[in-house]
């Protein structure tokens, strides 16, 4: 029995189509139904079920409000986190969890960023999920975390999504050139997270789509594939003045999760023609 946690959210949805279509068992709440940071909420629904593995999928991740409400994120990404961990711990659960690329300051010159590299968050919400980490590895030997970056699927906490509703409000858009990640695809990670817990893999993970990109060229790709005639003029990060700093180069190298599960892991643009080709129907 697998218990999903954010089954409202991107990756939490994703979990339940392939969950339903591999006819695997397991029970997923949302936050009205499970919040994680109720830590007697949550013993008492794991102690109820004692699944397997718990995938926790629920996080805070307004980067932005982090700012202001950090305690909120903390909350979630920190408290929520331990929860879980302390759940799984007593009912003897795996645990997956995810963390974020904003972990990274994106200050690296040689290269992507792999597990060994020393995190250096410039924002709180960064801060949140690095702490959440450690927790993590505080109260279980045995979990895995996998670090995720710029998330697309179902759902409207993405940029693909923000990006479409600028598309139909405003004659020409602006998008940062200078910011650098991997967009990466919920079908992907769920995929991925499912081989790692079928091959008893444990530990700490960089997992994203191959290869990386700007959030221009990002734009330039899905306007492209969908056909939608709007200029998109490439704008430095610094015009937006965003309450969060964000790392400008944080892609990370999926390396080391390919190698040990043997999995060729397909490269951004080739998630994102899958994901906006389901869009169109
Ligand atoms: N999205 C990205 O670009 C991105 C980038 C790097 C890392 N990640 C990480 O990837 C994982 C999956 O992200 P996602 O894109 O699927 O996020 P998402 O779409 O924002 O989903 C998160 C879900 O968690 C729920 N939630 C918030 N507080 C909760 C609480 N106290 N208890 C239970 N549920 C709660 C949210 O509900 P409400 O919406 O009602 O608050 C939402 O349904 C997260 O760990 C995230 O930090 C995401």
């Amino acid at each position: 029995m697998i218990v999903i946690t954010g089954g409202k959210g991107q990756l939490g949805r994703e979990f339940i189509k392939a969950l339903n279509r591999a006819e695997v068992p397991y029970k997923a709440f949302d936050k009205s139904e499970l919040d994680i940071s109720s830590g007697e909420k949550v013993l008492s629904v794991i102690r109820d079920i004692k699944p397997d593995v718990i995938i926790n999928c629920a996080a805070y991740n307004q980067v932005d409000r982090a700012e202001t409400e950090y305690e909120m994120a903390y909350k979630v990404n920190v408290i929520g986190v331990e929860n879980l961990a302390v759940a799984a711990k007593e009912v003897g659960a795996f645990f997956v969890h995810y963390s974020s690329d904003y972990v990274f300051d994106g200050k690296k010159e040689d290269g992507l960023y792999t597990e060994k590299d020393t995190p250096s968050p410039l924002n709180e919400y960064g801060k949140s999920k690095l702490l959440g980490e450690e927790r993590v590895k505080a109260v279980l030997d045995n979990y895995l975390i996998l670090r995720v970056s710029w998330v697309y699927g179902e759902g409207k906490q993405n940029f693909i999504h923000k990006l479409l509703s600028w598309a139909e409000r405003d004659s020409y858009l602006k998008v940062a050139c200078d910011e650098f990640s991997v967009p990466t695809y919920t079908g992907v990670i769920v995929d991925v997270t499912l081989k790692a817990i079928e091959q008893g893999l444990s530990g700490l993970y960089h997992l994203t789509n191959s290869g990386f990109t700007s959030r221009f060229e990002w734009a330039r790709a899905v306007f492209e594939i969908l056909g939608v005639d709007k200029f998109i003029r490439p704008v430095p990060s610094s015009v937006f003045s965003l309450p969060a700093k964000r790392p400008l180069f944080s892609p990370m190298s999926n390396k080391k999760i390919s190698k040990e599960l043997s999995v060729s892991i397909p490269y951004w643009e080739e998630s994102l023609r899958e994901f906006l080709g389901c869009l169109k129907g």
